[in-house]
């Protein structure tokens, strides 16, 4: 079969109409019951999407939080010092997530004067908003009829209508952007998207989806061909590549190594001992000492081989290193394996 020919079935407008009355009927008596999702104001609902595109809701919630707490407002988030954002991010990941944040916190209340852009498309102009979190917003903080299409929508769109089409590629992402848009309600945007993600999420499930509870399974074309398992249809994975991280942990009149990382790589902005990277497990240094099994750190293309070596100088190269007390590192912004490093063995 040819990649571009149509496969799926393309809803009438009375299937359409039908799948989401039936998903917000379920939807009304079996949400959860979230905080981030009682509010209209466009702010929370970003930073609530930000940082769920980071992690599972249980995960999410309490960095939510801290946030809105930490900063109710995005004047409030773009007063902070960088420092301040990463170390409230800490832990969850992708960093350049919470730089874009706080960067575009600065933008919304300086070049916009606080005020947020009310419309997709003006949305879709901000630093580290994509069309996901532009259609979350928009729909949800002022009604307009853009349908939202995260890994679980895409999921019972690919069962729904039987698309065998990669997720992935250009035509697969038109297909499942056609589905969403002719399945959106218009005037219940917000609660359409709502319904079609927390359907997705509990019971349309990527490995046990509910079928005998499910509203749609007569017009699911999975559920008639038992093909649950098989969609939705993902390209094979490429086999990640393997890097070698070695940190020297060097102690001086008590103070510790410490470097800021600069803005061209991962972790960019964060605080880490001083690192080698070699093409092996190898000690990088003549005379050191391992100190903790190493330990693995999967990235979206990268996997990382994360080592600790106490050393008893710094190698000449490493000038621009500064040096930090067990207390000043605690309070500094740190990738994962860091912090569990020092939580752990150093107890910083
Ligand atoms: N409701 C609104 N946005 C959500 C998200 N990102 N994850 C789960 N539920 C949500």
């Amino acid at each position: 079969m040819l990649a571009t020919s149509v496969s799926h079935v393309e809803p009438s407008i009375e299937l359409a109409n039908l799948v989401s009355e039936k998903v917000r009927a379920w939807y009304s008596a079996n949400q959860r019951n979230l905080s981030f999702r009682h509010t209209k104001d466009p702010y929370l609902i970003w930073l609530s999407e930000i940082i769920l595109q980071q992690t599972q809701v249980k995960q999410g919630l309490p960095y939510y939080e801290k946030f809105k707490d930490t900063f109710p407002t995005v004047e409030a988030l773009a007063g902070a010092s960088q420092d301040e954002v990463l170390r409230l991010w800490q832990g969850l990941g992708y960093y350049s997530r919470g730089r874009n944040l706080h960067h575009t916190a600065q933008i919304i209340t300086e070049a916009h004067k606080g005020i947020f852009p009310n419309s997709y498309t003006e949305l879709l102009k901000l630093k580290g908003i994509g069309s996901y979190t532009a259609a979350a917003i928009a729909s949800f903080a002022f009604g307009e009829a853009v349908a939202v299409l995260d890994g679980n929508v895409f999921r019972v769109l690919a069962r729904l209508f039987g698309v065998d089409t990669d997720i992935t590629s250009g035509a697969g992402k038109r297909i499942f952007s056609d589905l969403a848009a002719k399945i959106l309600c218009p005037e219940q945007s917000a609660m359409h998207n709502y319904a079609m993600m927390e359907f997705g999420s509990q019971l349309c499930k990527p490995h046990h989806p509910d079928c005998v509870n499910c509203p749609l399974q007569e017009v699911c074309v999975a559920n008639q061909k038992g093909r649950q398992r098989e969609l939705p249809f993902k390209a094979k994975k490429i086999k990640l590549k393997e890097k070698f991280f070695h940190y020297l942990v060097v102690q001086k009149d008590g103070l510790y190594a410490f470097n800021k990382r600069d803005d061209s790589n991962i972790w960019a902005g964060l605080y880490e001992f001083p690192l080698i990277e070699t093409l092996s497990h190898h000690a990088p240094l003549p005379s050191c000492e391992l100190l903790a099994e190493p330990k693995k750190h999967l990235l979206i293309h990268q996997k990382l081989w994360i080592h600790f070596w106490q050393v008893a100088e710094l190698p000449s190269a490493s000038s621009s290193t500064g040096w930090f007390s067990a207390q000043q590192i605690e309070t500094l912004p740190k990738p994962k394996p860091i912090t569990e490093f020092c939580a752990k063995l150093c107890k910083i």
